[in-house]
């Protein structure tokens, strides 16, 4: 399966959600590459942090609009990479447009802290339709809550507003979320997924969205 982290507002957890998929995925045998389409390429320099004992994740950068595609299709079709995680870059520009025709799935990271969060979506969840509108076909898209705090006032209401637009622009809400916790960064630092380190809670949360996001593949 192709699967792309996108949005382009930037800091919500899009690398982080494509680096933590991609290791549950690798972790329990499956063969997966990441593709790290932002030109600062943070998924290249995870790679290069990543230790010999982890599963190999091979990240490949590609951040020309012109060629991600066959690149991707390449690695899909000619090379056996069974699942492919796209690092998508913090912008709305033809890149973006090309992510969105070759993926399977779309998860959008969306850090729960205010209105922006919500209204900075909009742009994509427009581009989603208009691409599956050209497609005749709709692209699976999916909020996926990350950074989150439950215990603030904000995150009801918060999650109320997200309905409403899930709703208005056809975009589904994940049921897995990921919360605020320093094992991502920690995790990102060593080139690992926290699914490598010893957070339990986190690990049961990266491993719920892995086996949703397979759930939803296959029912596709
Ligand atoms: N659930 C989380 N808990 C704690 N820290 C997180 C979490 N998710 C992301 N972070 C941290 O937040 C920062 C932004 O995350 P990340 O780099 O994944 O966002 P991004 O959308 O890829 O950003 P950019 O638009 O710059 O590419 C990073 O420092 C990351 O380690
Ligand atoms: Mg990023």
């Amino acid at each position: 399966m192709i699967v792309a982290s996108i949005n382009h507002k930037g800091g919500t957890g899009k690398t982080i959600v494509a680096q933590n998929l991609a290791v549950c995925y690798a972790q329990s045998g499956n063969k997966v590459c990441i593709i790290d389409a932002d030109p600062s390429q943070n998924s290249m320099r995870w790679f290069d942090a990543r230790g010999e004992k982890e599963p190999r994740i091979p990240v490949f950068a590609n951040s020309s609009y012109r060629t991600i595609r066959r690149t991707i299709e390449d690695l899909y079709s000619n090379e056996g990479y069974d699942t492919i995680i796209i690092d998508s870059p913090p912008s709305l520009e033809r890149i973006a447009e090309e992510i969105l025709k070759i993926s399977h799935l779309v998860l959008i990271p969306i850090t729960p802290t205010g209105g922006n969060d919500i209204w900075s979506t909009e742009q994509i969840a427009e581009e989603i339709e208009a691409i599956s509108k050209e497609k005749g076909q709709t692209i699976p898209s999916y909020f996926i809550l990350n950074r989150l705090q439950p215990n603030l006032k904000v995150h009801q209401m918060f999650m109320e507003a997200l309905k409403q637009h899930s709703k208005a622009y056809k975009v589904g809400i994940m049921k897995s979320q990921l919360h605020l916790r320093t094992v991502y960064g920690m995790a990102n630092l060593y080139g690992q997924g926290v699914y490598e380190q010893s957070d339990k809670k986190a690990i049961t949360e990266v491993v719920n969205l892995a086996n949703e996001v397979q759930t939803l593949f296959e029912k596709l």
